[in-house]
């Protein structure tokens, strides 16, 4: 049977996968949290890959904290660069695939169209900077490998934008969200069905692909959206990026053109509103 590594498991984009996998009964699914697997050990990725001959691995092991990231950069190069470098380097000597998720922040944020694949690069903060190094390394320790780059992610798992809005919206009568920053929310169980899309596809072509649901708004509309959803009379003020300040810079638009991997796998690019209404819904079952 096909083996199927997958790191980072506990992280949201993990969880989902592991939740998804159920469906895949031809795929035989490890799964290895940090604890279990660090990526950053390369000695322990060897070991570790050697010992299972991996058909795929799916990296979902990142520093995601941004704003820490400009306090912790060599933490988060450590995992977000050299880490990956290590999955890319064993996989590629181990004639593995891998499939690895990057980020909408290794652009500058400056366009005013979706960006695509190609688009030339600037990062504006620290995770944005190592997400981008480890995409290098990712590409040229092996070159056989797909990036799949994504954004603004949320799940009923972990921590993220929807599962904090939900808990401010019920403590408090007002809160203050951004509205000059665009993008498109993604939540993790689309992003999971989409790798596992690209894996079952039975066709391999390298290279960096977007992937996101379908949407150009803001974070306050995105919140706006929340308080529909679940009814809360929760007032949502606009803020500009000056007003909210953080550690790390956000670009101000980082739409994504998701045409390459709809017309590559004949993926399905679900409307953020349906996708949100499936989070928030898992989200008051569990
Ligand atoms: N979250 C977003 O909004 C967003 C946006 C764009 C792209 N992405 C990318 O999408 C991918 C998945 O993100 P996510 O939201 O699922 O992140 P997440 O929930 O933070 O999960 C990442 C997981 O990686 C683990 N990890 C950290 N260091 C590790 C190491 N050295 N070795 C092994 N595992 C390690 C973390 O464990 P601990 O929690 O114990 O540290 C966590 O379980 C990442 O590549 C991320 O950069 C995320």
């Amino acid at each position: 049977m096909q083996k199927i590594i997958v790191t980072g498991a506990n992280g949201q984009v993990g969880q989902e996968i592991r939740d998804l996998s159920k469906n895949y009964p031809a795929y035989e699914f490890h799964f290895f949290d940090k604890k279990q697997l660090d990526i950053a050990n390369l000695k322990s990725v060897r070991d570790t890959f050697k010992e299972l001959h991996p058909y795929v691995i799916i990296n979902c092991a990142a520093y995601t904290a941004v704003d820490k990231a400009e306090s912790e950069s060599g933490l988060a190069y450590a995992i977000n660069a050299e880490g990956v470098g290590n999955l890319a380097l064993v996989a590629y000597e181990l004639q593995a695939k891998l499939v690895h998720i990057s980020t909408d922040y290794v652009f500058d944020g400056t366009s005013s169209v979706a960006y695509k694949e190609d688009d030339p690069t600037s990062p504006i903060n620290e995770y944005g900077r190592t997400k981008l190094e480890g995409e290098n390394k990712c590409l040229s320790n092996n070159p056989e490998a797909i990036i799949i780059r994504t954004s603004w992610v949320y799940s009923s798992y972990g921590n993220n934008f929807v599962k904090t809005m939900i808990r401010l919206m019920k403590e408090r009568p007002e809160i203050g969200v951004v509205s000059d920053q665009w993008g498109n929310p993604t939540y993790a169980a689309d992003l999971a069905e989409a790798i596992f899309q690209v894996i079952d596809s039975g066709k391999w072509i390298p290279g960096i692909y977007n992937y996101s649901n379908d949407a150009n708004i803001s974070w306050h509309q995105f919140a706006e959206r929340i308080a529909k959803e679940i009814n809360s009379a929760c007032i949502i003020k606009s803020l500009s990026t000056e007003q909210y300040p953080t550690p790390a810079k956000r670009p101000h638009y980082s739409v994504l053109n998701k045409e390459k991997i709809q017309k590559t796998y004949s993926i399905q690019i679900y409307p953020w509103q349906e996708s949100l209404v499936k989070c928030v819904r898992k989200i008051y079952l569990d």
